[in-house]
């Protein structure tokens, strides 16, 4: 199986996660401006929330799936990273399904560092739950 880990990072927190996520897949993990041609049977994609761009998805992420293949990407795992809870991962599941894309029902979300708030995160517990939520994603 082809399995691929894409990511948009602003300020670093989801770029940790897709990190331990390929680690833990053994491929690699590309932000979505590097993300190469090609298809993947299940494609991880992270992103945040940002007030820059409306509390929501960044312009790129929106661009990144409304450019994607369907039939590059047969199946999407989405994470997140965020101050409290996010949004990211249920705009980036409406973008995706309206597109034809399936959406894997379990997805990942951690707390990631803002400011002085959540320092720390995404700690090494929660890169960890991040490295076994891919591995079980990608094994059933
Ligand atoms: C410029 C900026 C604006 C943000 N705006 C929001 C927001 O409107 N709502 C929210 O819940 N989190 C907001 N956050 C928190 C981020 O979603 C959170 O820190 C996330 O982990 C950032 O991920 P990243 O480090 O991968 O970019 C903001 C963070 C930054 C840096």
């Amino acid at each position: 199986m082809n399995v691929r880990v894409a990511y948009y990072s602003a300020t670093g927190n989801t770029r940790k996660v897709a990190e331990a996520m390929a680690r833990a897949l053994g491929c690699a993990a590309t932000g979505i401006d590097e993300y190469p041609a090609g298809p993947a049977d299940l494609l991880f994609l992270g992103a945040a929330v940002y007030a820059t761009h409306d509390h929501g998805l960044h312009a790129a992420v929106k661009a990144f799936i409304a450019g994607l293949d369907p039939a590059g990407a047969r199946k999407v795992a989405l994470f997140s990273t965020g101050f409290i809870q996010s949004e990211a991962i249920a705009m980036m599941r409406r973008l995706l399904e309206a597109r034809g894309i399936e959406v894997v029902p379990d997805s990942f979300f951690c707390l990631g560092r803002f400011a002085l708030f959540n320092m720390g995160h995404p700690n090494a517990k929660e890169l960890e739950s991040a490295a076994e939520f891919a591995k079980k994603t990608a094994s059933s």
